[in-house]
């Protein structure tokens, strides 16, 4: 079952971005078969670092690029991006101290946001940097 896929729709036509949404959805996906296949805690431990890891990287890889072309609704979005950080880290940390079970409902709450914020904080991005260059 593909859970998370990234739609035409979705792609900014940066490829640089548009890889590393790819692969944020790759690892939501593998989240959520490794836990649906009994989940191996440090299978899942594993793949809950590289996804904290990997939105780091993505998101100041866009914060960086915002700052660069004075992009106007950079504070928005940085916002945004620290609000999910945060999410993410309080999840992987409470799953760590076996305060949390990961479920299918986490993880679809995962898919949620990374969609609704592609589509409404990093699509509006690409259009503005598509004018910009
Ligand atoms: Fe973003
Ligand atoms: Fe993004």
């Amino acid at each position: 079952m593909e859970l998370v896929k990234l739609e035409d729709n979705l792609k900014l036509n940066i490829p640089e971005i548009d890889t590393q949404h790819e692969t944020l959805i790759k690892l939501i996906n593998l989240l959520h078969e490794t836990m649906l296949q009994g989940a191996d805690k440090a299978a899942l431990d594993k793949l809950l670092s590289q996804l904290l890891e990997h939105t780091q990287m993505h998101f100041a890889y866009e914060e960086q690029l915002m700052s660069q072309h004075n992009y106007p609704g950079y504070e928005a979005h940085k916002s945004e991006h620290d609000r999910l950080m945060q999410h993410l880290m309080d999840l992987a940390r409470r799953y760590k101290n076996g305060d949390l079970l990961l479920s299918f409902a986490i993880v679809l709450e995962l898919k949620g946001w990374a969609l609704v914020h592609i589509e409404k904080s990093d699509k509006p991005l690409g259009t503005f940097l598509d004018r910009h260059n």
